[in-house]
């Protein structure tokens, strides 16, 4: 049985923020799907969860984690960062090579020798400390892009045991792919792994492309749920598994009396206007800039919203130390001050704009106080705000405008209105489109997307990913729509 097992998780960053100054550390776990699901298995073994807890080298972080974990069934390991390693690795080749060309937008991409290597030498870093921990019933799984080569190296370490990998983000094209210098390297070292999870059939398709135009001595087996690849004697299993939230979390919060609270006061304060809702982290990928184009196009074609429609867009802040996160920070000012200060008139203003993030009942009660949630990265592995916007919506009430080009449309896009973030015209009809959808059809829409939600929810993606390994296969995902794309 795998509930029987050691778990061992690695990944960039630990599930915890440390905050706070000398002498008054505060240790808080971060919020987030993956942390909800396998804090279960984590306990049950005591299991270990291995990365970088993001903060500066002076924290004194393995104290600090350790009291933290006191009471708790399982260990926090840090792996400590140098500043050259997080400027060469997090923000260097993970952040401005692997993000940018992984989303497919390979004119924010740069790709850099020196930042290589340093990506390369964390990779080992990250090996070293694992070894330890390993004991002979532990399950080693391996989280996204920021170590893809972390299988290589516990194999160079003598490490035989099961390997499983995640990847969070999209995979690239084929053409995408080739354009990066240390290609083969990334598919021989992932070729390590012995199995690895795609979010979707496309990114695990793309995978396979590029595996057989780069190592053609690789012979793939392709199946629907789970395909093999013989490679140097190996055998690597590829599947697909659309990561997910956690559906009743979210749906009992928002029926919580402080967060009706706080979705009244939203409504209260933005009086008899339909609220629509953006939610992302800083990132280029979002499309958040071509979203305020597409919303300011819809204001220019369709006059009579004005004054009764607002854009709630909520971003929170990340990877400032990124250039190019600064840059598109300061864009997005320009060109919100730009459309309010061409439409606003007294007592409307079309976009409400804040930069910082929520608490969990102001979250929330911004997902049940907008009618509409316009969701149009550009690209993006899942988008779990897509999911925890439905799940919040417990009136029925919301529509859902979502990209084409985010992981979710795959199994969202039959009740979504799915748009191209691309074609501003498009979006502009689409979010009008929303405006005027007529009770009931959000209704029919809605109460698909979430029972949708519901059945494959965050507990079933660690089932079904792990009953790839225990080889049962009992979980099936229950759509028929995704396994008709494989
Ligand atoms: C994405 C990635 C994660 C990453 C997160 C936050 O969701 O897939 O691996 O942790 O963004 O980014 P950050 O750079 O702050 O860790």
């Amino acid at each position: 049985m795998f509930t029987d097992k050691h778990l061992l998780v690695i990944s960039n960053r630990l599930p915890v923020a440390i905050s706070g100054e000398e002498g008054d550390w505060h240790v808080e776990q971060s919020a987030g799907g993956l942390v909800t699901a396998l804090s279960p298995l984590l306990k049950k073994n005591k299991g270990v969860w291995i990365g970088w807890a993001g903060c500066n080298p002076d924290v004194p972080v393995h104290q600090l984690l350790k009291s933290y974990c006191e009471n708790l069934d399982c260990e926090l390991i840090p792996v400590l960062l140098t500043e050259d390693e997080v400027t060469n690795y997090y923000r260097g080749f993970a952040n401005r090579a692997i993000w940018p060309l992984f989303h497919d937008l390979l004119g924010h991409a740069t790709f850099s020798a020196e930042q290589w290597e340093v990506y390369v030498d964390v990779n080992r870093k990250f090996a070293q400390a694992i070894v330890p921990h390993i004991k002979p019933d532990s399950f080693i799984w391996i989280h996204d892009y920021q170590l893809m080569l972390v299988g290589h190296f516990l194999r160079e370490m003598g490490i035989t045991k099961h390997l499983s990998f995640f990847l969070h983000i999209p995979f690239p094209s084929r053409d995408l792919f080739r354009r990066l210098p240390w290609k083969n390297d990334i598919l021989q070292g992932l070729l390590k792994y012995d199995h690895i999870g795609f979010q979707t059939p496309h990114d695990r398709r793309n995978f396979i492309h590029c595996i057989r135009w780069l190592l053609p001595k690789a012979f793939i087996k392709a199946s629907k749920r789970e395909s093999i690849m013989n490679y140097e004697d190996r055998e690597v299993k590829l599947g697909f598994y659309p990561i997910s939230i956690d559906f009743n979390e979210f749906n009992d919060g928002a029926k919580s009396p402080e967060v009706e609270e706080a979705a009244w006061f939203v409504h209260e304060n933005l009086k008899s206007r339909t609220l629509v809702l953006g939610l992302d982290r800083l990132d280029y990928t979002k499309g958040i800039a071509e979203r305020f184009l597409a919303f300011e196009r819809m204001l220019e074609k369709y006059p009579d919203v004005h004054g009764n429609i607002s854009l709630i867009q909520v971003v929170i802040p990340s990877r400032l130390h990124v250039e190019e996160y600064q840059d598109l920070k300061e864009s997005l000012d320009t060109l919100a001050g730009r459309i309010n200060g061409r439409f606003s008139k007294f007592g409307w203003v079309p976009i409400h704009y804040m930069f910082r993030s929520l608490d969990r009942v102001q979250l929330l009660g911004h997902y049940r106080a907008c009618e509409i949630a316009l969701i149009t990265p550009l690209r993006d592995g899942m988008n779990l705000v897509a999911k925890e916007y439905c799940a919040s919506s417990v009136d029925n009430n919301g529509v859902l405008i979502l990209s084409e080009f985010a992981g979710a449309a795959e199994q969202l896009g039959k009740y979504a209105i799915v748009v191209n973030p691309y074609d501003l015209e498009g979006t502009a009809d689409a979010i009008y489109s929303a405006y005027i959808m007529e009770p009931k059809e959000r209704q029919r829409r809605m109460k698909q997307l979430r029972s949708e939600i519901r059945r494959n929810d965050v507990h079933r993606w660690v089932r079904w990913f792990l009953s790839a390994y225990t080889e049962k296969n009992t979980v099936i995902y229950q759509t028929n729509e995704i396994s008709k794309s494989v």
